[in-house]
């Protein structure tokens, strides 16, 4: 039975996309069956992302109103095996989507996967309901600004207001003077943290030849695959990018708790 993650945020353009789909493939790398499912309608970027914008027939909204079956709308990856794709539509048609029937839709798909991965549109509306109704946890990506802490806390709210308790803090693209620190998004947010991480400009590279920040050495793809061994369960050490030697010092010594979840 698949574990299933919505990856949200309270502002857009924080990274949920690039988060979702270098998580997915990471686990798929793993030799995990993975699902990635595009709710963002109208605006859909993950086939993009993965070079697949040509090659897709059918997507989320044909499916739930019977024109295909889920199995005909799924595209399977052909660079990463084990990693699948189901489309968000492209037309606003989808928004008219109720929660009850994506839940019933993702719930037949778990048996299917180890993972599956929920890319949340921006904002806290309709789109966002359906984006949490299947998931049983979520990861809030904020980067270290306070607009984007003060959509994450509106966000964190609505999503305990929809049942969903267990929720993990991803802090993207920390830079070298992050507006706020990591210790006070950490603070403010107070929630157990998945990972970081850093501003990377292969990031974008990345996308632009829809790759995922995996396949190259670089600063980001090493922390995703750091937040992917996490969700394995597995023990992995903490880095926050660009941090201080004093900090790094006062962190070991326990001066600074960083993490929660450690
Ligand atoms: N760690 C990072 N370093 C540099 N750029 C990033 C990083 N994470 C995301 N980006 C860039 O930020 C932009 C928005 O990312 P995206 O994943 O589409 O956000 P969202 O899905 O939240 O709207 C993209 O251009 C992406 O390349
Ligand atoms: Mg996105």
């Amino acid at each position: 039975m698949g574990k299933t993650y919505v990856v949200t945020s309270g502002k857009g353009g924080v990274g949920k996309s690039t988060v979702a789909l270098n998580l997915a493939y990471a686990l798929a790398c793993d030799g995990r069956k993975v699902l990635l499912v595009d709710m963002d309608a109208g605006l859909r970027s993950l086939d993009l992302m993965l070079g697949a914008q040509n090659e897709l027939v059918f997507d989320l909204s044909d499916v739930l109103d019977g024109t295909c079956d889920a199995d005909q709308a799924i595209f399977p990856l052909r660079g990463r095996p084990g990693l699948e794709l189901l489309p968000a539509s492209q037309n606003s048609a989808s928004l008219n989507l109720r929660p009850q029937d994506i839940r019933a839709m993702l719930g037949k798909l778990k048996d299917k996967y180890d993972y599956i991965f929920i890319d949340c549109p921006a904002g806290i509306e309709r789109g966002f309901r359906n984006a949490v109704a299947a998931a049983e946890s979520a990861i809030l990506v904020v980067t270290p600004d306070n607009v984007s802490i003060r959509g994450a806390e509106r966000t964190y709210q609505l999503l305990t207001g929809e049942g969903l308790n267990d929720v993990m803090l991803v802090i993207n693209r920390i830079g070298r003077r992050p507006a706020v620190s990591t210790d006070e998004c950490i603070a403010r947010l107070e929630l157990p943290v998945l990972g970081f991480i850093p501003d990377d400009p292969m990031v974008g590279r990345c996308q632009a030849r829809a790759k995922s920040a995996l396949q190259e050495d670089c600063p980001a793809g090493d922390a995703l695959e750091r937040l992917a061994l996490r969700l394995l369960g597995r023990q992995v050490r903490y880095k926050i990018p660009h941090d201080s030697l004093i900090h790094r010092f006062k962190t070991h010594f326990g001066k600074v708790s960083h993490a929660k979840a450690d």
